[in-house]
């Protein structure tokens, strides 16, 4: 079985981890976790973002050095991926060894294949992000582009920069890189936001700057140490970095290629100069890009810069861990941007969890302690809901392969609607105990079973919790697909335990 590397972006440590942060990072957790229930190989990688002028100007800005900032940073989105329950196998910081010798290696092997020069460069370049801009990209306080001199993300003044530097010749990549996604053509996901990068690629490339001489938060050029290399390159090469580039043949082989989650902010440095400075260096390109929108909050990408930055920690607070993967997995297609308002939050919660996951958990828990004694029945071979089980699994495991976490989830729930209406249809709370009742919880049990291990990815403590109570042995995260849904797993005869509510309802 062919191994599954799954990456996030690396996030810049100017700031603290948010919810805008979390987000990809949350989506990245779950396609993992599927992938492991698969039974696939798997690494999923996150990490940060260390050098560069954005960091060594906030360093400064608080007094302390860029190695003393990043290492007080760094830490905390760890942290925060731990309270998350993020079960990412790698952390990589872009001040460790092991990055700073695959990007060398990187650089040297473009260097040596003709594709880095030396030049002059005069241009408008935005601090915040790391990107040099022309005239006609610059905007006006109103927003108008091609008249003024804002950032169009940032909307902050760009500053003027001329120096020494060496290049990328990314306008030779061209044809090549329109060749390699012609004939690659679902490499790009969603297909939308695909067609911008392709876009971005058809209007023509510019060469791009990739040093700095005025710069000392950075690697070093390897043939020419007083320049040290720009952002970009550096970032990017993370992605090698974590699985041995230049240091472990191995473990490289073994992992790569990669399928990147990115944000639809950083398409043209995914999408456009990673594969090239790929197919320079002659490495193999990646397995996919999976391309997402934004989170916004009123309307407005989160940044620290906008002062609309919603904390993940405090979320969790009101709303439970779970309650909060679920929403930010199932409210919005991957690859669109969402709206996130706390109302939604709560409405999403009390629909999918308190009601039908939470209601199902219980209602089954109660009817078996009343009519069965505590003891869960066998399920009916040919129970009527064997066929919604086949469909929520086939269904939520071609979303998942799709890296579309709302639409398997929603496959998922299918199955837990389906069995809530069965209980409804036959009401086993009203009929005396006996096989009529026992094969409708039997059922309901074998239902819960599959809905347990199906919802893992996203709500991977509730599916334990579940798993327990129903009276299952061992990790529902240990269990293997497809076997492991195959209709007639629950054994009967095990304790089913209520316990206490896994949603309760929240009021606004
Ligand atoms: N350090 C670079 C990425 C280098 S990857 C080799 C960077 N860092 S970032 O911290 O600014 O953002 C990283 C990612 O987080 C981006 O893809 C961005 O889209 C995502 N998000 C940041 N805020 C977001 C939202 N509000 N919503 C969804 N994702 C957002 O760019």
């Amino acid at each position: 079985m062919s191994s599954t590397y799954v990456t996030t972006p690396i996030y810049y440590v100017n700031a603290e981890p948010h919810l805008g942060h979390a987000y990809t990072t949350i989506i990245g957790d779950a396609i993992t976790r599927w992938s492991r229930l698969t039974g696939a190989p798997t690494k999923f990688l996150t990490g940060t973002d260390e050098h560069g002028l954005k960091i060594q100007q906030a360093a400064e800005a608080a007094g302390v050095s860029p190695q003393a900032f990043t290492d007080d940073i760094a830490p905390k989105f760890a942290a925060a991926w731990d309270k998350l329950n993020i079960a990412n196998d790698d952390f990589i910081r872009t001040t460790e060894p092991r990055h700073k010798v695959a990007v060398a290696e990187l650089l040297q092997r473009c260097y040596d294949a003709g594709d880095i020069e030396l030049d002059t460069f005069a241009g408008k370049y935005c601090v915040a992000c790391e990107e040099y801009y022309s005239d006609d990209e610059l905007v006006s306080a109103e927003g108008v582009a091609g008249e003024g001199e804002l950032c169009p993300i940032h909307q902050r003044p760009v500053e003027y920069f001329e120096e020494e530097n060496y290049f990328f010749r990314l306008s030779r990549f061209q044809d090549r890189l329109l060749d390699w996604y012609a004939k690659h053509p679902t490499a790009m996901t969603p297909e939308h936001r695909g067609n911008e990068a392709l876009g971005l690629i058809r209007s023509g490339l510019r060469d791009f700057s990739i040093s700095r001489t005025s710069l000392e938060w950075g690697i070093p050029l390897p043939w020419d140490p007083k320049h040290v290399t720009y952002v970009w390159f550096d970032a990017l090469t993370n992605y090698l970095a974590a699985v041995g580039f230049g240091s472990d043949d191995q473990d490289y082989e073994d992992w790569w290629p990669a399928i990147h989650l990115i944000g639809k902010d950083i398409v043209r440095q995914h999408c456009v100069y990673w594969p090239a400075m790929l197919m320079s260096a002659g490495v193999e390109l990646p397995k996919r890009w999976a391309i997402g929108g934004w989170l916004l909050v009123g309307g407005e990408k989160m940044s620290k810069t906008s002062g609309n930055v919603v904390n993940p920690l405090d979320l969790i607070d009101d709303i439970g861990l779970d309650g909060f993967r679920y929403y930010v997995l199932a409210e919005t297609p991957y690859g669109s941007d969402g709206d996130f308002t706390y109302e939604g939050l709560v409405a999403r919660y009390n629909s999918d969890l308190a009601n039908n996951l939470g209601n199902l958990a219980a209602r089954v828990a109660t009817v078996v302690a009343k009519k069965c004694d505590g003891v869960g029945p066998a399920p009916d071979p040919d129970s009527p809901l064997s066929a919604a089980a086949e469909t929520a699994y086939t269904e939520s495991a071609a979303q998942w392969a799709e890296l579309q976490p709302s639409r398997a989830l929603d496959a998922t729930w299918g199955l837990i609607r389906a069995t809530n209406a069965h209980l409804e249809q036959n009401e086993p709370w009203k009929a005396d105990p006996g096989p009529d009742v026992d094969r409708v919880m039997g059922d309901a049990l074998e239902a819960l079973r599959i809905v347990a291990i199906l919802s893992s990815p996203a709500i991977p403590d509730t599916a334990q919790t579940v798993w327990e109570r129903i009276g299952m042995p061992g990790q529902v995260a240990d269990q293997h697909l497809p076997d492991a849904v195959t209709w007639g797993g629950y054994p009967g005869g095990a304790d089913v335990v209520k316990g206490d509510p896994l949603f309760p309802r929240i009021k606004l």
